[in-house]
């Protein structure tokens, strides 16, 4: 996260150091050599130049471009760090910057929009340094404006700032010290507490989970605090009575966050009614049945793989086992049959992957999809593409195994 700052650090001071002065009679002008030149304050730069912000003496300098550079008609600007390292900022970089913050692994990825979303946004540091100081606050790090943001959220009663407020929030969540230090501070309270009032807009519910989500993905202390503040019991209320299906993704995916590799939260999800709900999700769309089938075979999957010490931990989590009791292995198998008529093949491909693991359990009821796996097989193999490779061995590995079974049973 420090480099994506500082890619805003950089652009913002550009954009300053590119604007016309507001007194061009005291600015001298620039006349670009070979070398590098410190830029003065208010001084106008001609376009076509190497920009670049020293980082050890906090100035901005500018030359002409080199002969076997390519002349362009906007600046380039380099960074230079204290450690010599250089680096061309471009939209190019800006892309990878937020494609490597993994925004959000689980549904968020495949809403195209919220990665640009966010990207527009946000407040960069700098932004956020600069209208704090307006309000005569000093702002250094990134933790004082958190406390700052969370007071924020906690005062405003106008719901575009507590949208500008929950989209930053986002973002420095996404940061593991900036997660845990919220959460010592009371902050997953007041999300919960947004997320449950009755005149919320859907927008700040939404953003008010992916939120959530940030700060508890990959963060066990975090998780840990929200379970001692039974956000699982209050998650899975919420999921029980909302009613826009949008909103109903979002949660899944805050719940998701808090769920995984998490086994005290499973623990407590399947006390609280979790596997029941989980199984009402199916009647909802296809995509939140989707959502649902994956969060179910991820923690499944996680347990059948954790090793050691961590096997011990999900001794008493049994989500496969109440899963069954609630008639999983039947909707699963009703579910693939509805998807041949389709060709969503991703849908196909994550229900068909979620019923490995299952094989055993659910024998009785996927015995009768022998006829629909053998179809899916043809049609799979005859395109013979190297992306179903996956998907075509799932299908075969359990065409086998229920035959085998199914041919022992006689
Ligand atoms: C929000 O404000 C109330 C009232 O001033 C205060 O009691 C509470 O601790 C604040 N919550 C957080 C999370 O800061
Ligand atoms: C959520 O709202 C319900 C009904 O308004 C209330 O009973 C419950 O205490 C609230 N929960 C939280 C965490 O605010």
């Amino acid at each position: 996260m420090k480099s994506l700052l500082f890619v805003y650090l950089l652009i913002q001071i550009f954009a300053v150091a590119a604007q016309p002065s507001e007194d061009p009679e005291h600015a001298k002008e620039f006349i670009p050599t070979n070398e590098w030149q410190t830029i003065s304050e208010g001084q106008e730069i001609p376009p076509g130049l190497h920009v670049r912000l020293n980082l050890e003496t906090g100035l901005r300098e500018a030359k002409v471009l080199d002969n076997n550079e390519q002349k362009s008609t906007s600046n380039e600007i380099i960074a230079v760090s204290p450690e010599a390292h250089q680096e061309e900022i471009s939209r190019k970089n800006l892309e990878k910057a937020f494609a490597n913050l993994d925004l959000s692994k689980d549904d968020v990825q495949s809403d195209e929009t919220h990665e640009e979303d966010i990207r527009q946004r946000f407040r960069s540091y700098d932004e956020l340094k600069k209208e704090f100081e307006s309000l005569n606050m000093k702002i250094q790090t990134d933790q004082e404006i958190l406390v700052t943001l969370i007071d924020q959220l906690n005062k405003t009663d106008n719901d575009d700032n507590t949208k500008t407020i929950l989209t930053d929030l986002e973002y420095y969540l996404h940061q593991y010290d900036n997660a845990v230090l919220f959460a010592d501070m009371n902050g997953l309270d007041l999300l919960v507490a947004l997320l449950n009032s009755t005149n919320t807009d859907a927008e700040i519910r939404k953003l008010t989970s992916l939120a959530l989500g940030a700060a508890f993905q990959g963060n066990p202390k975090v998780q840990l605090k929200a379970l001692q503040s039974d956000c699982i019991q209050h998650l899975l209320h919420l999921l029980n009575i909302e009613s826009d299906d949008n909103i109903i993704l979002r949660l899944l995916f805050a719940l998701s966050t808090l769920l995984r590799n998490f086994p005290p939260a499973q623990k407590t999800f399947l006390e609280h009614g979790g596997a029941e709900l989980m199984i009402k999700m199916f009647d909802l769309n296809n995509k939140i049945a989707v959502r649902t089938i994956t969060l179910m075979n991820d923690l499944i999957t996680e347990k059948n793989h954790a090793m050691d010490i961590k096997k011990e931990a999900y001794k008493n989590v049994h989500v496969l086992n109440q899963l069954v009791d609630y008639g999983w292995c039947a909707r699963i198998s009703s579910r693939l049959a509805l998807l041949f008529d389709t060709d969503n093949f991703d849908h196909i491909d994550k229900t068909i992957n979620a019923m490995i693991p299952l094989i055993d359990v659910c024998r009785a009821d996927f015995i009768h999809l022998i006829s629909t796996l053998d179809k899916f097989n043809t049609i799979y193999k005859h395109n013979n593409l190297n992306d179903y490779a996956d998907i075509l061995n799932n299908i075969q590995t359990l065409l086998t195994q229920l035959r085998q079974r199914s041919s022992g049973d006689l």
